[in-house]
């Protein structure tokens, strides 16, 4: 089903494997309609489904990647670009090794840079050098953190080094041995950042995110729940499956 909020495109999909393709759907779109397109993109599990998609669509012939450029959200702080939990290693392994992408038209903000401030402001620079990118892809916390965008008194403006919370920490020691080997910072991009993409899709799934997208469609905009902000933006898709949009689809049925 689709539907239409405040300008905001919203498709409720069965499940999982629609919502993957749904959203894959438009991010091949995207690359078909611009060859050097430029992608926002994300890690974590909700995106997985997807990616699986779009690589079975390259191995098919329906897609080129050999000039598209990525920039993505986030990375631990302090990591190693080897470490298998990092954010580069994610991507290379579900993505990038399995499409034809050039390695150095990738981006993932540096997990082992010294000087946070300096590459995460050319971070920001070569993506309003590109006037935003063209399709950010976004999954949501159940905090309602978009990147590693914490609840927080204000939004956070650029790119930068962010303290993640207890529940952001508790959330991802799934992929960890230990609690304690989760990262306690990443570099994410700012909300600001986020906000210059010139489109931007967010997927969420299952029954932990219902209360959280439901705020971020139907609730106040507020730092508190930093994808609420995504209210303000002029072109914004959402591709939930439908236990994800239980709760908003009490309010819009
Ligand atoms: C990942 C990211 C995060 C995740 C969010 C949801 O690059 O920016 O905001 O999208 O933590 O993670 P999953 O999909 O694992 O529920």
């Amino acid at each position: 089903m689709k539907y239409n909020y405040r300008g905001m495109t919203i498709y409720v999909e069965k499940d999982y494997e629609a919502m993957s393709k749904a959203a894959a759907e438009m991010l091949l779109s995207q690359v078909r309609e611009k060859h050097d397109a430029v992608l926002g993109l994300a890690t974590g599990s909700t995106p997985i489904g997807m990616y699986q998609e779009v690589v079975k669509a390259y191995e098919r012939g329906e897609v080129d990647f050999s000039k598209v450029v990525s920039y993505n959200l986030d990375e631990y702080y302090p990591i190693q670009h080897d470490n298998d939990q990092s954010y580069h290693y994610f991507m290379k392994e579900t993505l990038f090794k399995h499409i034809n992408i050039k390695p150095e038209n990738t981006h993932v903000p540096s997990g082992e840079t010294k000087d946070v401030e300096k590459t995460s402001q050319e971070y920001d620079n070569a993506i309003y050098g590109l006037g935003g990118v063209d399709l950010q892809v976004l999954g949501i916390g159940n905090n309602g953190h978009i990147g590693f965008n914490e609840p927080a008194p204000v939004f956070a403006k650029g790119t930068g080094l962010v303290d993640l919370t207890e529940s952001t920490i508790s959330a991802n020691s799934r992929f960890f041995a230990s609690i304690d080997e989760v990262p306690k910072k990443a570099v994410s991009m700012g909300i600001a950042t986020i906000m210059t993409a010139k489109k931007v899709m967010l997927m969420a799934s299952g029954k932990a995110k219902a209360e959280i997208i439901a705020a971020t469609i139907l609730g106040e905009i507020t730092p508190d729940v930093p994808a609420s902000a995504l209210q303000l933006h002029r072109n914004v898709t959402f591709f939930l499956d439908e236990e994800a949009a239980a709760v908003l689809l009490e309010t819009l049925k």
